[in-house]
């Protein structure tokens, strides 16, 4: 067993770059602003920037790495590292340049590394100085964590921001960094070592930190609860579901608000007896990583000690074909009263999140969103780049869309027309659980709002954006932790809208 990431010590120092006592400086670079750079370290590099620009070894694209030695200088190398042109220096584009960067330092065993906040970008200093953090930790992760021999594993044990800024942004970059870490080796665990009951100590676990309570609800007591949609897909398995309840009110907090997270956590989804196709089914271990995401959410929110009350709920079963499985045909009568006809047992994230939505009303939630790999519909319109946002009222979806472009993350909302709703007729219940084909994301989120109340209500379908089919220099081939980061925004915003 490795360990699946490391956090590093992370400190601002304003020395001079020449005198920073670490084993490598990373630099990063605007395209357009390159020449200049180039100058500004000619002395001490021996024109070494320049030269390779001049030759075409380095154009300082966005996340490009030159390596150069510094004979001048208390470290041992610089990395510099691409920005492509400043005017496109986002949140988004700077983690990405440190987690590149500092993949530099991992390969070559450096251990101490520095970052010199010397490229602004078009993002302020204590935005850019959290991503910075939260980079550096982002980077530190290691998805072996199975293989039984280590492989060389390197961490950055020791990352400093080279700056004059002195805000408490690199503790909270690398809090959230760490909270995202922590969700994505939940996510990428495979169906056997993380069953419901085990994601419910687990996850309780990662979101014990000061502020924040948590109860885990078992199947006694989800049945008194009455909610059958989610013990209609807990049916079909051997393991038991578990409801897992967080709750965060600070004092002072306003009590006439509170935010609700509700995620998906199916441990495993085979689809029950509508069985998946075998190919590809082994990524349905990720059909938790809604479910992980609200609870790093949760811990962050509490790390920050932000001024608003907030709760999540995260439903938790597997979906499996078992001899006592709900079959397509059935009817279900969740804890708000609604009646469901199940013609298809893999459409069952919309039954445990209807559930889940309801009884985060019930706790007091007065502003909801859900979190889930709900729909393949949403790979389909929206590839792997982008989450689909839905919701209602319009300022709700706005404050949540904001929220994303602080955290430098990309989703894109959808229509929720009142025509969508025909496709949800039931000729004997209340409603169909699988509308068939067409704008199969939009009706899954029309499904949702009939249990979201009245309220504003917000809903993220990440099925595409959760885990990555191949690894990139920022993003190793698994679990990305999509959208962690835009809760966490949300809110820091509060409830405007
Ligand atoms: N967990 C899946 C959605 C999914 C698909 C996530 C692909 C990630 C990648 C969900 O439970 C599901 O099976 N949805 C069905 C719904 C259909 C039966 C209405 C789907 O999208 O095919
Ligand atoms: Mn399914
Ligand atoms: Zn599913």
């Amino acid at each position: 067993m490795h360990a699946p990431y490391e956090v590093p010590r992370l400190t601002v120092s304003a020395a001079p770059l020449a005198d920073a006592d670490l084993d490598l400086i990373i630099i990063p670079i605007a395209q357009d602003h390159a020449a200049g750079a180039a100058s500004r370290y000619d002395g001490p590099l021996g024109e070494e920037l320049r030269s390779a620009l001049e030759r075409g070894e380095f154009s300082a694209k966005a996340c490009e790495i030159y390596v150069a030695r510094t004979p001048a200088w208390r470290a041992a190398r610089i990395v510099f590292v691409g920005g492509g042109p400043r005017a496109e220096i986002s949140v988004e584009r700077v983690r990405r340049m440190v987690i590149c960067a500092a993949q530099v330092a991992r390969h070559q065993r450096r251990a101490r590394a520095g970052w010199a906040d010397v490229e602004p970008g078009v993002i302020e200093a204590a935005a850019r100085i959290e991503t910075i953090a939260e980079g550096f930790v982002l980077a530190n992760f290691d998805n072996g964590v199975h293989k039984s021999r280590d492989g060389n594993q390197f961490f950055v044990r020791e990352a400093v921001v080279l700056t004059s800024d002195t805000s408490d942004a690199v503790t909270h970059g690398g809090a959230m960094g760490e909270s995202i870490n922590a969700a994505r080796v939940l996510i990428n665990e495979p169906g056997n070592y993380l069953t419901p009951r085990v994601m419910a100590d687990k996850a309780a676990a990662l979101a014990s930190v000061p502020g924040i309570s948590a109860d885990i609800l078992d199947e006694r007591t989800i049945e008194s609860l009455k909610m059958g949609l989610l013990l209609g897909v807990a049916r079909g398995s051997s393991e038991p579901p578990r409801i897992l309840v967080l709750k965060y009110s600070p004092a002072g907090a306003p009590a006439s608000q509170t935010l609700g997270l509700v995620g998906k956590g199916i441990t495993f989804d085979t689809g029950g007896l509508s069985l998946k196709p075998a190919d590809g089914m082994e990524r349905m271990k990720d059909d938790m990583a809604g479910g992980a995401s609200v609870v790093a959410a949760m811990r962050s929110i509490a790390m920050q000690h932000l001024p608003i009350r907030a709760i999540a709920v995260v439903p938790m079963t597997e979906n499996m074909p078992g001899g006592k499985a709900t079959k397509p045909g059935d009817i279900l009568t969740g804890a708000s009263g609604l009646t469901v006809e199940v013609n298809n047992t893999d459409a069952e994230g919309r039954l445990i999140l209807g559930d889940g939505l309801w009884y985060a009303r019930q706790l007091g939630a007065t502003h909801l969103i859900d979190v889930a790999t709900l729909t393949g519909a949403i790979v389909v319109g929206l590839g792997k780049i982008t989450t689909g946002l839905f919701g209602t009222p319009q300022p709700w979806v706005d404050h949540v869309s904001r929220a994303a472009d602080r955290a430098g993350e990309k989703l894109w909302p959808m229509p929720l027309f009142d025509e969508y709703k025909d496709q949800l007729k039931s000729e004997i219940a209340d409603m169909l659980n699988s509308p068939g084909r067409p704008a199969g994301s939009i009706t899954a989120a029309m499904f949702l709002k009939e249990f979201a109340g009245t309220g504003p209500w917000a809903h993220l379908d990440i099925a595409g954006t959760a885990w990555a089919d191949e690894s990139k220099p920022w993003q190793p081939k698994g679990a990305t932790g999509a959208m962690i980061r835009t809760l966490i925004e949300v809110a820091r915003g509060g409830f405007a809208g």
